[in-house]
């Protein structure tokens, strides 16, 4: 709901309330945000001047780094990060905006060329005019009333004729008053991407942030502010969330005794913009979810938002495929004879799709050559891609195929016919990460170029699944078409032309299931989400790591976006042996599959597969749909513990491990979550009945198991 006046603003979801006012002078000043108020006129909040300082009235530009804003400005009075920074000719970029005007709209922006939430009740936008440049600013807020997660960005138009020169744009500022705050951040590297970090926040500048050209395996694009008292079960809390895939930053600002400032957007970090006369650049969207119900109640909001409004609906609530995929099992030394007995045994398990990855296309023996060469390496598959798909639809599967549309490598045809499409700046010895080289995806003849040939190799063949990879950051950043003024554009066009190469090959195949990856986890954020269902989670399936990356990851995204497999010991990333059930148990918590040469399995690694596959067509409908709750953390505890609730309540997943033998550790209990408290509950695997109350209250003793042994229990009312 949106109650606007042109003087005071009440935005309301399904839990939160977010007031602005108006002053005298035109400046927007953000008044609450946080849990619901009736109250539409907060008013009394309004407090002009300072009481230690009362010769500064806030009317004034003299004390706009006290004032709660809703947009920060540079160099003119407020010393907090600006939110944008506009270049004029003569240098100038002081800037002071104001109130101008407001509308309200149905629905939520149609955003072009960039991933956005789909759907949205109404959204109100407010003009801010600069007092010193022709720049105006329209702010988004877009409010579904029943979610807790409020949308925001913003457009930054030129009105005059001289061109402008954006030196920052970010999309957003919220401000909390002074406070005991915490920063959740979901920080890692490549296998262990991710993981989550509570620290409280000091004084200064804490800064979020990529400059790699993608949202990266360090620092997800993810910031939790946790108010005092806040934990997994209780208290308020705040998510930050880009929904973007390229450079970022999100940044928190304390100063003592002042408010907490929040801000980011597209990284700042090299970033320039021409705004010519009459144009305008659009920010990427933020989402902002207030919680009352700690960390978990924020992670279920997000969880149903971006099902609901920013996943592809044709593919978010389909089971999913589940794959077998030879990465693993073969890297690049493959040929017929050894996939086909993969091919085989994955018939007989009730495997759904093969998935062929990395190598079967151009001279691609091993990284240093082939990418960009999307054709088939008839050396290794001398059939061609047919013999390969004719042979999973004889054992009744689909098929897969893994591409890396934005990399060259520079021993391929197409480095060879176009020098000039990989990244570089003549006369600086470019960075060969895994020995390959990007594309200029800035670049409109490139994309064209990329996406003709891999349309190719979708209409030429049978293919229901594509993975898309991304191996690598951006380094050396330029573009040979960019003029030099322009260079500074170029993450932001980069990003926009991957955007682009993935709106037209989801359109043009949409029977086509697209899963993201790159090098693992190190794009994994909602403008991926957008066109790819689902992502490839970490590199790192190792039985006890897994559930680490599996309890941050799912801190902003779904399990359902979460691509999990069952791969071999000792696990290629950690050498570590762990139960096959165990590793079963944690990749079931994902979009489930294997990554292992199936046919070298034993008899009874066979009958374990089946009994997954049959047990992940049972809760998969609870993976795609359900509430999670997070109940033990392996960070924190030898044990993990996580379990999906049905949303009507009938039924639930239950899947924890313990880590390590510590004697005299099992003598815990297990507190179960969600359930339906006046209801019984039968675990089968238990054979205990129980109501929902007991589960939730009295809880269960932990199981008794050895180092790395799991559990799985399936609920059901009675
Ligand atoms: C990185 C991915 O995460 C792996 O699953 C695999 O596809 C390799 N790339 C292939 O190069």
């Amino acid at each position: 709901m949106i109650k606007a006046n042109g003087k005071t603003f009440l935005l309301q979801g399904k839990n939160y309330s977010y007031a602005m006012h108006v002053l005298e002078s035109g400046f927007l000043q953000h008044l609450y945000y946080g849990g619901k108020i009736t109250e539409t006129d907060l008013d009394y909040l309004i407090e002009i001047g300072d009481t230690n300082a009362p010769h500064i009235d806030m009317n004034m530009d003299m004390a706009f780094d006290r004032m709660l804003s809703e947009y920060g400005f540079y160099a003119r009075g407020d010393y907090r990060e600006a939110t944008a920074v506009f270049e004029r000719k003569d240098g100038a970029s002081m800037s002071r905006l104001r109130y101008q005007s407001y509308r309200v709209e149905k629905g939520a922006p149609n955003v072009k060329g960039m991933p956005h939430v789909r759907q949205g009740d109404e959204t109100l936008v407010i003009t801010l005019k600069d007092d010193f440049s022709d720049i105006s600013v329209d702010l988004y807020y877009t409010v579904c009333d029943n979610s807790d997660v409020l949308v925001r960005s913003s457009v930054i138009r030129n009105t005059g004729r001289e061109s402008i020169m954006l030196k920052k744009a970010f999309s957003f500022r919220a401000q909390l008053p002074n406070g005991n705050y915490r920063m959740m951040r979901l920080a890692g590297t490549w296998g262990q991407e991710r993981i989550p970090e509570i620290a409280p926040i000091a004084h200064g500048i804490t800064r979020l942030q990529s400059i790699q050209g993608c949202t990266s395996h360090n620092t997800n694009c993810f910031m939790g502010i946790l108010k005092e008292g806040c934990t997994e079960d209780s208290g308020e809390c705040l998510g930050i969330q880009l929904i973007y895939s390229g450079s970022f930053a999100l940044t928190a600002e304390w100063c003592k005794n002042g408010p907490l400032t929040l801000q980011g957007g597209i990284c700042d970090t090299g970033f320039s913009w021409e705004l010519n006369g009459g144009e305008e650049f659009v920010t990427p969207q933020v989402l902002l979810t207030y919680s009352g119900e700690g960390i978990g109640g924020m992670s279920r909001s997000i969880h149903d938002f971006l099902r609901e409004r920013v996943i592809n609906p044709a593919y978010v609530y389909k089971r999913r495929p589940i794959v077998v995929n030879n990465w693993e099992a073969t890297y690049f030394d493959f040929n017929e004879e050894k996939l086909f007995p993969i091919i085989d045994e994955a018939g007989k398990l009730g495997i759904d799709t093969f998935v062929l990855d990395d190598g079967w296309f151009g001279k691609r023996d091993s990284d240093w050559s082939g990418l960009g060469d999307w054709f088939v390496n008839e050396k290794k598959l001398k059939g061609g891609l047919k013999t390969i798909i004719d042979r999973c639809k004889k054992n009744g599967l689909k098929f897969g195929l893994w591409f890396e549309p934005e990399m060259v490598n520079e021993d391929s045809d197409l480095f060879r016919t176009h020098p000039d499409w990989a990244i570089h700046k003549d006369g600086v010895e470019p960075c060969r990460s895994r020995q390959q080289l990007v594309l200029d995806f800035t670049r409109k003849d490139v994309v064209d170029n990329i996406f003709g040939v891999v349309s190719k190799v979708l209409k030429e063949n049978e293919i229901s699944y594509v993975k898309w990879d991304m191996n690598r950051n951006i380094t050396e950043v330029y573009s040979a078409q960019l003029p030099a003024h322009r260079q500074g554009e170029f993450m932001h066009r980069y990003i926009l032309g991957v955007y682009d190469l993935a709106e037209r090959l989801t359109s043009a195949f949409p029977n086509v299931f697209f899963e993201g990856c790159a090098g693992g986890g190190g794009r994994f954020d909602a403008g991926m989400l957008y066109y790819f269902s689902q992502i490839w989670t970490s590199d790192d399936t190792d039985g006890f790591e897994r559930t680490k990356i599996e309890w941050g990851t799912s801190v902003c995204y779904p399990l359902s976006a979460m691509s999990c497999h069952v791969s071999v010991c000792p696990n290629h990333q950690t050498q570590r042996i762990t139960p096959f059930e165990t590793r079963g148990n944690v990749a079931s918590l994902g979009a489930f599959g294997y990554e292992l040469d199936l046919s070298k399995m034993t008899e009874e690694e066979k009958a374990l597969t089946k009994a997954q596959i049959e047990s992940y067509k049972r809760t998969s409908e609870l993976i795609l749909k359900g509430d999670l709750y997070r109940l033990m953390n392996p960070l924190e505890k030898n044990y993990f513990c996580v379990m999906v609730v049905s949303k009507d309540k009938s039924e639930a997943y239950v899947v924890g491990e313990r880590i390590l033998g510590i004697p005299c550790d099992y003598n815990q209990y297990l507190y179960l979550c969600g359930l339906d408290e006046n209801a019984l509950y039968k675990i089968e695997e238990l054979n205990i009945t129980a109501s929902g109350k007991a589960l939730q209250n009295a809880g269960l003793l932990l199981p008794k198991l050895s180092d790395f042994g799991s559990w799985a229990w399936h609920l059901k009312k009675v």
